[in-house]
């Protein structure tokens, strides 16, 4: 059966609290004063790019799979929840290719482009597919939204998943 193209999106936003760590993009980001308020790890940008795998695919969202309230979601890291949907997604789609992914961050502090290299190494990783095709972009809320981290992300992604004609 041949690969059909899928675009799917995905979006995320988690509280901002002290005295938590702040993962984006399965990386740990060190400098940050504050991190996400979760269940899970709170990696809002893996969440949206879960989400994202999802939704090119037809298959709801992460909630369905892993509720916040089963005690297996809790601490998740970003990256085992990640390859948990890809497990999930493969034996309906079967082997997916990510022709891109395209991701936005919006969080006021701190400044993330120094981080920008460490995640997109990340995630090319955990879609192997090569850093070329990942972009990862950052935005401040211009301090209209400064206790929240939010990712949204695009991917485009290949398979031969449900809705391939014939
Ligand atoms: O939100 P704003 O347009 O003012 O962001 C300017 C630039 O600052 C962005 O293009 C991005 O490269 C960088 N930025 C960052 N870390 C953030 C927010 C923005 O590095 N948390
Ligand atoms: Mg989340």
């Amino acid at each position: 059966m041949e690969d059909v193209l899928r675009v799917g999106f995905g979006e995320d936003a988690h509280r901002l609290a002290a005295e938590r760590p702040l993962w984006l993009g399965g990386v740990a980001i060190a400098d940050a004063p504050r991190g996400a308020v979760a269940h899970s790890d709170g990696d809002a940008l893996i969440h949206a790019l879960a989400d994202a795998m999802l939704s090119a695919w037809g298959a709801g969202d992460i909630g369905g799979y892993f509720p916040p309230s089963d005690p297996a979601y809790r601490g998740l890291a970003g990256a085992e929840l990640l390859g948990r949907i890809q497990e999930i997604l493969h034996p309906r789609v079967g082997p997916i290719h990510t022709v891109n992914l395209a991701a936005v961050v919006t969080l006021d502090h701190p400044r993330l482009h120094p981080h920008r290299d460490a995640i997109r190494t990340r995630l090319s990783g955990l879609l192997a597919v090569a850093p070329t095709r990942v972009n990862v972009a950052f935005k401040t809320s211009e301090g209209l939204a400064p206790d929240h981290v939010q990712a949204r992300v695009t991917v485009l992604v290949a398979g031969a998943g449900p809705g391939t004609p014939g």
